[in-house]
């Protein structure tokens, strides 16, 4: 295989890699800072490619094609980016013939959760299946779909946006405006949201307490959404924190794990209804937390959903793990061809 580049763009940071197939050679990882405007993030993009390569003592024409993962919508034929919840500043932007100007060799751009079920497809838990979904819970939801071997695309290019269905039509407000997305209820995002909305209600005096005595400074891992209301309020919370109240026996804490897992068994079903997949891939941060998320979710795929293709659908986690994002991004060069 060439050596090519991945490059996920991620709401918190940018991560860049020169790879061959699954193999690293070299990493980069760049905070995308306050205000993640095109015209401030794509000079550190420029910067993260020219550091992965040096890195790797590789120089750009040994390079196959760079690839890169964002979030969504985008057109993942024309490569523009249109106007991504999660990407504040963004509209229509040409990725694609921007990156074409400035380096002249081949890119692909794709969404960042496509791209990772392309990588699981083609380098990690999906290899030898055909019929592959992967579902991303952390700072969004993201869902890419391979079906009969090829990435969903739709005709504008933005297909397998899981995230955004419907799970509850009279729930929590999206961050793309509409009402009730899966993101709005299962992200880590909608984590960190409930226990500061229970606390604002009065309802949250022991997840405070519990939060107040295990502060955390705020670091990459936190969503913008983290540190601005870490700031407003003076209180770091973020799902990893709800989390660990949860094991520590908090009752609210438990009870918004518990929701967000609820939506987490729903939003499958639909999953497995719509696509009869042979294998469920979850990757992102917030599935690390393990049983406590998955368990339930796999108890209520079970109970709700039709037998059969519930049965068929075998639920891992990404083998590629915190990867996954950027072999998949590399991996773009290799499909397109
Ligand atoms: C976006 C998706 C993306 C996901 C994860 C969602 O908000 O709409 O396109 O895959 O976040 O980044
Ligand atoms: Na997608
Ligand atoms: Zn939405």
């Amino acid at each position: 295989l060439p050596l090519v580049i991945g490059l996920d763009l991620g709401g918190t940071q940018i991560r860049t890699a020169v790879l061959r197939g699954e193999k690293l050679l070299s990493r980069v990882g760049l905070l995308t800072g306050e205000s993640p405007s095109p015209d401030r993030l794509i000079p550190r993009m420029y910067d993260s490619i020219h550091q992965a390569l040096r890195e790797a003592n590789v120089t750009l024409d040994e390079i196959a094609g760079i690839g890169i993962g964002a979030p969504g919508p985008l057109n993942s034929r024309t490569g523009v980016i249109f106007s991504p919840p999660n990407l504040p500043g963004w509209r229509d932007v040409p990725l694609r013939s921007i990156f074409f100007e400035k380096f002249n060799i081949p890119i692909y751009v794709e969404n960042d959760a496509n791209a990772a079920a392309l990588g699981e497809f083609m380098f990690g838990a999906g290899r030898g299946s055909n019929e592959v979904v992967y579902i991303t819970i952390s700072t969004g939801i993201g869902g890419g779909v391979i079906a009969d071997g090829h990435i969903i695309e739709g005709i504008s290019g933005t297909a397998a946006e899981l995230g955004h269905m419907t799970i509850d039509w009279r729930g929590p407000r999206c961050n793309c405006g509409n009402i009730g997305c899966w993101e709005s209820i299962s992200s880590g995002t909608a984590i960190a949201r409930r226990a500061h909305e229970l606390i604002a209600l009065g309802r949250g005096e022991k997840l405070f307490n519990f939060a107040l005595a295990h502060q955390e400074p705020v670091t990459d891992a936190d969503t913008p959404a983290d540190v601005k209301r870490a700031q407003k309020n003076a209180l770091h919370i973020n799902a990893r924190m709800v989390s660990l109240a949860a094991q520590a026996g908090i009752p609210e804490a438990r009870e918004i794990i518990a929701g967000a897992a609820e939506g987490i068994g729903v939003g499958l079903i639909n999953v497995v209804h719509i696509f009869n997949p042979e294998l469920i891939v979850l990757g992102g941060g917030v599935v690390q937390m393990g049983d406590a998320l998955l368990e339930p979710a796999r108890r209520i795929l079970k109970e709700r959903a039709m037998k059969v293709p519930a049965k068929s659908a075998k639920i891992v986690l990404a083998k590629l793990g915190s990867d996954v994002g950027l072999v998949g991004a590399g991996a773009l060069s290799y499909y397109n061809h």
